[in-house]
């Protein structure tokens, strides 16, 4: 449906906002492309750089394009000791996603030029952005620990330096190529609130960083990034594996949402939260099952047979959560890592805006009055 001059459709629900050729859902076969890929391919034979790569530059790189991206992205890993020293000042109680929203906006600051025209300058923000948001949101983990961040390590990739920076330990090979899948399958989503958010700040062409800051703040909205949270809050709420169906049963009397269930796009099983099904069988095989997932395998089978009849599944946050938790992830940087993998949606979306840029100006349907005599402040 689209939007006539005087029609008012709450949410923009289905109204085009831009022509894209980015990313491509159908939610009713349960197909996910990114550039007319099939995830399913990419998080079988992909990683996180080359995906990010293919999403901003439009084409699989070809190996070459790749090592320079792959090691550029590494050369920009670290931050700014001013950065580090402003992220000090922030208070350890403080939300990591606003933590990271600040540092983004605050990347403005250190690297100020401005040449949107320039192929250049889109690289060299790319490759920051992709660079250093990882290295922010470890690094402020570590200082609400109160220790000092952990320095990027050049001989480890992406993913595997990203937990190392957390953890302080080199991950299992297994576990760093899991993460790697997850970044890849949270990479890209066609226009969202967080996407929207990046194309309306880019459309006045501002800098880059604050496109992905604006983008970060939208993103921090528990109807949007922190759903994956929830999920753990719900199987910890459940307990244990006999309170599923009657926990299940109650949930659907009082008309609650479940968490990690149901789709506004996706009216069969989220292709992502099958592929991620299968890495959280694989890593809790390699590792040890644990009540959380016994207890998550329980709920999916429920929820299934009491709502899959509406076109109600798992959705990519209710896998996406159990992984991170196992992975020894605390359960508030679940939004900011969506974030780190989102960054290159972002990016290919500020790209593309930018490219054929119209200022976003919609216009509204004013429900004011008119004419109101203005009454003195003594007469009030
Ligand atoms: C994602 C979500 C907002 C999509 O909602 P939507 O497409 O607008 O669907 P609606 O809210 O209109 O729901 C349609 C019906 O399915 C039911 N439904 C949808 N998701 C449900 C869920 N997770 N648990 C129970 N019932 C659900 C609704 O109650 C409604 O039932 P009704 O027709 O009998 O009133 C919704 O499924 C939800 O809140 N899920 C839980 C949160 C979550 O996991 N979010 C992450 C999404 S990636």
């Amino acid at each position: 449906m689209t939007a006539s001059a005087c029609e008012y459709i709450p949410g923009l629900a289905n109204v085009p906002a831009a022509q894209s050729s980015i990313s491509y859902v159908d939610g009713k076969k349960g197909i996910l492309e990114y550039r007319g890929f099939q995830i399913e391919d990419l998080a079988a034979k992909s990683t996180f750089l080359e995906t990010t790569y293919l999403l901003i530059w439009g084409q699989l790189p070809s190996k070459q394009q790749l090592a320079d991206f792959e090691n550029e992205v590494r050369y920009h890993r670290r931050i700014k000791y001013r950065i580090r020293d402003m992220m000090k000042c922030f208070p350890e109680t403080g939300h990591p996603m606003d933590a990271l929203q600040t540092s983004a906006a605050a990347l403005g600051l250190f690297y100020a030029r401005r040449a949107l025209n320039d192929p250049q300058y889109i690289r060299e923000a790319v490759v920051r952005l992709i660079a250093k948001i990882p290295t922010m949101v470890a690094a402020f983990m570590q200082m609400r620990k109160g220790n000092d961040p952990i320095q990027p390590n050049d001989d480890l990739d992406y993913a595997t330096n990203f937990l190392y920076m957390l953890t302080e330990r080199i991950p299992e090979p297994l576990a760093a190529r899991i993460f790697d899948v997850c970044l890849m399958l949270h990479a890209e989503h066609t226009i969202n609130a967080s996407t929207f958010s990046a194309m309306v700040t880019a459309s006045t062409m501002t800098d880059p960083y604050a496109v992905i800051a604006s983008a970060v703040g939208t993103l921090a909205g528990p109807l949007h990034g922190g759903a994956n949270e929830e999920v753990i809050f719900m199987l910890q709420d459940i307990g244990s594996v006999e309170n599923v169906r009657p926990y299940v049963e109650n949930l659907i009397a009082n008309k609650s949402k479940i968490m990690g269930f149901g789709h506004r796009v996706y009216k069969v099983k989220d292709p992502r939260a099958t592929i991620l099904q299968g890495l959280a069988e694989r890593l809790f095989e390699q590792t040890g099952r644990d009540e959380y997932y016994d207890i998550a395998v329980e709920l999916e089978r429920v929820v299934e047979e009491k709502l899959g009849s509406k076109g109600i599944y798992a959705n990519v946050d209710f896998y996406s959560g159990l992984v991170y938790r196992k992975l020894g992830i605390p359960t508030d940087l679940f939004t900011p890592i969506f974030a780190i993998a989102r960054v290159a949606g972002w990016l290919a979306h500020w790209r593309e805006q930018i490219g054929e840029n119209r200022i976003f100006r919609p216009t509204q349907i004013y429900t004011g009055g008119h004419n109101h005599p203005y009454i003195p402040m003594r007469e009030r």
